[in-house]
């Protein structure tokens, strides 16, 4: 950090830096501990070392009851606010406690134990924060599934994580149609070789789901025979390096990754990030308009602002159509939000239908103090227009389902730096950046390369993936040996900014949601017609990106190739779920590779998005890519 300013960050980062324990024991303090750890890091455990070991606390305890405690039992912890359903619920923290408690009682009695897992496949409504914080009470591990994933999706999950029981909902709503949950659970269920001890089921009046005799409970009727019955979990003292939750996302082939999430570094870590990074106080309603489903969901509509003792908002609906642009503002001005955390691509959606922001100024906004964004690159574009029509700072910042919270970001509780575009500014504590050349040699600065991260990593982030250590060694921390690799390329400026400009592997990302094209590669390679096909992303002017599939045919094939497309764009909307937002298939005669065979979709995607591509030197036959044009041409793609 070279550039002059009166923000507190580079002192912070270079006591960091000078002493990692120190600053992270120091951290620490805002936790409450059951058992103080004995060692702040231990190298020798895990794959690069564990936080935090031999300290024990519970994350429920932190969250919830311990605000009660100290009078904040009268607080709203949770306001649901939901235009799909036209309702809206407050929670305090006494009411989240009770009815944390309750649950967890329920899941106690169906069996379920410390270091269990639990699977919850879950709308936007309060039951599914209940959900994890009852698992965390007892100490089991949650592994919540996004919603608008599919049911081979969900099987795959159940598969992995061999949850003891599965928690869902009849139904989720979306802007227009409502989306029947149980189906989805009930065929995962008949594709999973894992099966559960219980499903407990919350129905909605939207649409109830049938249920299973023996297996399928009525969560709302087992919740008030617990509390009828006074049954109420207390909070179990789980290790620091206890796994709080499992959380899948996209790896570079169809199989997701299980990114565990520990307990002890995890909260030492949001703690930090909700005084720091965020600059909010306990008590302030705080708004993270992402999905329980994604991390970003668990650390800071969840986690985060619970720790803090804030007010968290659990949005259901949608930046726009939801009735309409202005439901962003409706909600922050309605329910006094300070810090708003959402994805670019959703003020790209709100500013094509509100572009001169007559709808912002319908609303009191004078609480709102900062807008975070996250989830892919911040488009100067998009960046300067929510800046002009909010007049409040906008910051960029930049982290993975991997690290838990942000691996860069501005700090507005310590002072905001001053803020370039296009950058999420500079690396927070716990995270020493360098960009690496294939060679795994530091570049200068301003030179393009992967973005590495010096383990050990920090609080919060990774200590390894679900039962695959191996795996995570392989995927993290093998290229680069003494770093994690982000997959993510980029560089850092003279002034230690850094810029995220893409990734180095496979996924691609959809609308702030994180997919990988060799998952969806191995949908369209499955359909009986498709000899080969390739997928990539293109770019799109609301989601960013969209994938778009190319398939070449098996000989012999004379059925309509409108039809496969068609049956293609069904089938990985089928296989992976409506979130994919696979919506573009063609079929080509050939695809472009080099003299080994090696596809080269990086010239596709060029072709795609209308940027200057020159013919790679060892591409085996120049004519295709003329043809690879030509389709996308014809579908309305490409320059
Ligand atoms: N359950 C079931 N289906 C879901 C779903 C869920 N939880 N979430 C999304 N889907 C469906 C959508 O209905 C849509 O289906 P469709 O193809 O039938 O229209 C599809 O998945 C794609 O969803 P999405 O990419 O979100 O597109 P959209 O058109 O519904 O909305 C935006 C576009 C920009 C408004 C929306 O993507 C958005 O708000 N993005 C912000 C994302 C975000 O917060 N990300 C978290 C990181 S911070
Ligand atoms: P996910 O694991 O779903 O959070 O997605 C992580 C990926 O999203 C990162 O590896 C980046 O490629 C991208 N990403 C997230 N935030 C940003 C950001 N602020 N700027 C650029 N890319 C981002």
């Amino acid at each position: 950090m070279n550039a002059p300013t009166t923000s507190r960050y580079p002192d912070v980062y270079a006591a960091w830096k000078a002493d990692p324990e120190g600053f992270w024991a120091e951290a620490a303090r805002a936790v409450d501990w059951i058992r103080p750890a004995d060692r702040v890091f231990d190298p020798g455990q895990g794959p690069y070392g564990r936080w935090f070991t031999g300290g024990e606390l519970n994350a429920c305890h932190n969250a919830v009851d311990r605000h009660v405690a100290s009078g904040r039992g009268g607080q709203a912890a949770i306001i649901h606010d939901s235009p799909v359903t036209g309702t809206k619920r407050t929670l305090t923290y006494t009411e989240l406690r009770d009815e944390v408690a309750a649950l967890a009682g329920v899941l106690a009695q169906l069996g379920v134990a410390k270091g269990d897992r639990v699977l919850l496949y879950m709308p936007m409504i309060p039951e599914a924060v209940i959900a994890m914080l009852a698992c965390a009470r007892i100490g089991a591990i949650h592994s919540v599934v996004f919603g608008g994933f599919a049911a081979k999706e969900l099987a795959t999950r159940i598969e992995d994580a061999t949850p003891k029981a599965i928690l869902s909902a009849s139904c989720g709503i979306e802007a227009a149609r409502v989306v029947s949950y149980k189906p989805l659970l009930d065929e995962a269920l008949r594709l999973a070789s894992h099966q559960p001890d219980a499903c407990l089921v919350f129905q909605r009046p939207q649409a109830e789901a049938a249920l299973m005799e023996g297996r399928d409970r009525d969560w709302a009727a087992a919740v008030a025979d617990a509390k009828a019955r006074g049954v109420a979990a207390p909070c179990t003292p789980v290790a620091a390096t206890d796994p709080l939750y499992v959380l899948y996302t996209s790896g570079t082939t169809g199989r997701p990754k299980g990114v565990v999430r520990d307990t002890g570094g995890y909260l030492v870590a949001l703690a930090w990030s909700m005084t720091n990074l965020y600059g909010i106080a306990p008590g302030e309603v705080y708004w993270c308009a992402s999905d329980v489903g994604w991390v970003v969901g668990h650390s800071y509509i969840v986690y985060g602002p619970l720790v803090h003792g804030c007010t968290t908002v659990l949005y259901e609906g949608k930046p726009v159509g939801t009735p309409d642009a202005g439901a962003f503002w409706r909600v922050a001005a309605e329910h006094g939000v300070v810090s708003l955390f959402t994805a670019p691509t959703a003020f790209r959606a709100i500013k094509k239908e509100d572009p001169e922001g007559r709808l912002i100024r319908q609303y009191d906004l004078s609480r709102l103090r900062t807008l975070f964004l996250a989830g892919e690159r911040a488009d100067p574009d998009t960046v300067k227009w929510a800046e002009e029509q909010l007049g409040v700072p906008v910051i960029d910042h930049w982290w993975q389902t991997e690290t838990g919270w942000a691996i860069a970001g501005n700090p507005v509780g310590l002072g905001a730096l001053p803020v370039k575009h296009g950058s999420p500014t500079v690396p927070m504590p716990g995270y020493d950046l360098q960009v690496l050349d294939e060679g795994g040699k530091p570049v200068g600065a301003n030179v393009m390369g992967t973005i590495a991260v010096k383990l050990p990593l920090g609080p919060g982030c990774l200590p390894t993936l679900w039962q695959a250590d191996d795996r995570f060694r392989e995927s993290y921390v093998s290229t680069f040996p003494g770093f994690y690799n982000t997959s993510d390329a980029g560089f850092l400026d003279e002034d230690g900014y850094v810029y995220v400009m893409g990734r180095t592997d496979d996924i691609i990302n959809v609308a702030g949601h994180r997919l990988s094209t060799g998952g969806m590669e191995e949908v369209l390679a499955s359909h009986p017609a498709v000899a080969e096909c390739a997928v990539i992303g293109v770019k799109d002017s609301l989601k960013g990106e969209v994938p778009c599939g190319f398939a070449v045919l098996k000989a012999g094939i004379d059925r309509s190739p409108a039809e496969i497309e068609r049956e293609l764009v069904g089938l990985v909307r089928d296989r992976i779920g409506p979130v994919a937002a696979f919506k573009l298939a063609l079929t080509v005669g050939r695809l472009p590779k080099t003299r080994s065979g090696k596809i080269l979709r990086g010239t596709m995607k060029k072709i795609a998005d209308g940027d200057a591509w020159t013919m790679p030197a060892t591409i085996d036959d120049p004519g295709v890519l003329d043809e690879i044009a030509d389709a996308l041409k014809a579908k309305g793609v490409g320059a």
